[in-house]
């Protein structure tokens, strides 16, 4: 094909993808190349401009490793990942809702058994957290799994300080029989998006800030359950209503009550401050499971 022109170009494009094998690939690439096209057309894309976009994508990809997940955030600050994640799980009413995972996940964290202290030496104030996780009539679900991550007090997760020989702030345990679980921690604070990078920069330029409000995240999974990704938000944090990545959901956002002193849900006294949160989580049945009943 010669003397493609701007309007002929994108049908040309798309035609070079008839003999595509998947259905799916074709599906997705033939709409990125009609949005993309779309887009250029729309604000009438200099060469300039074109050239910074590519210098921007070659700065994400330089910085991202295995620790640093750049793209990530791109698509977290964009909104793509909340997108992808509501598009993704429409549930009952009454079912905890999903929020996005982000990029400090950590598969294999270490076990703990309820009571213990997953901080584990992670700076903050103490908070004692307890819970349920239920499904959606209200049955427990025993032995879930429950993982368990979150910033210290000075807004880094554990991974963020490069090699380290133990987790803080993160750990697994197992909902006891009647659906209830309980560990210490530390207070979750609101923090910034990693913003040293292009990711940053691009959020600078938009006169936008980095920060996200406090939350601690959990990933619950449960046989005949579908897995939930989610977090619990700290009620009054000033960053509720302009959350860096879009993922708060009303009825994701919990009180977390602070203690001066005095004796804590295990039982200990504590002469110094401490917070306490209990939070319940609604599982979804998986589709063609049985309910269990009450
Ligand atoms: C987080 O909450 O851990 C997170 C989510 C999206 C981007 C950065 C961090
Ligand atoms: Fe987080």
């Amino acid at each position: 094909m010669r003397n493609v022109d701007e309007d002929t170009i994108t049908q040309i494009v798309l035609a070079r993808h008839a003999e595509a094998k998947k259905p799916r690939l074709k599906q997705i690439m033939t709409s990125v190349v009609q949005h993309l096209h779309a887009f250029a057309r729309d604000v009438h894309l200099s060469e300039h401009e074109w050239f910074e976009g590519i210098q921007f994508l070659t700065e994400v990809g330089h910085i991202t490793d295995d620790k640093r997940q750049e793209f990530i955030l791109l698509s977290d600050t964009l909104g793509l990942s909340m997108l992808v994640t509501a598009l993704n799980n429409h549930k009952p009413p009454g079912c905890t809702e999903s929020t996005v995972l982000g990029p400090f996940f950590v598969e294999d964290a270490p076990q703990y058994a309820n009571g213990d202290d997953l901080g584990n030496g992670a700076k903050g104030e103490a908070c004692f957290v307890t819970g349920k996780v239920i499904g959606l009539d209200g049955e427990a679900v025993p032995n879930a799994r429950i993982d368990v991550w979150q910033a210290d007090s000075d807004g880094f997760y554990d991974v963020q300080y490069g090699e380290r020989a133990e987790t803080h702030g993160r750990g697994t345990l197992r909902s006891l029989s009647d659906g209830s679980f309980h560990f210490r921690s530390v207070t979750a604070e609101s923090y910034p998006i990693p913003y040293d990078g292009p990711v940053g920069r691009m959020l600078t330029a938009l006169g936008r800030h980095p920060w996200r409000p406090a939350h601690l995240h959990f990933m619950i999974d449960a046989p005949g359950y579908e897995r939930l990704i989610t977090h619990v938000f700290r009620s009054g944090d000033e960053y509720l209503d302009s959350d860096a990545v879009f993922g708060v959901r009303s009825s994701l956002i919990a009180n977390w009550l602070r203690h001066e002193s005095g004796t804590a849900p295990d039982g200990t006294v504590h002469d110094s401050p401490f917070s306490t949160l209990d939070f319940t989580f609604v599982l979804n049945r998986l589709e063609g499971t049985a309910s269990r009943g009450r």
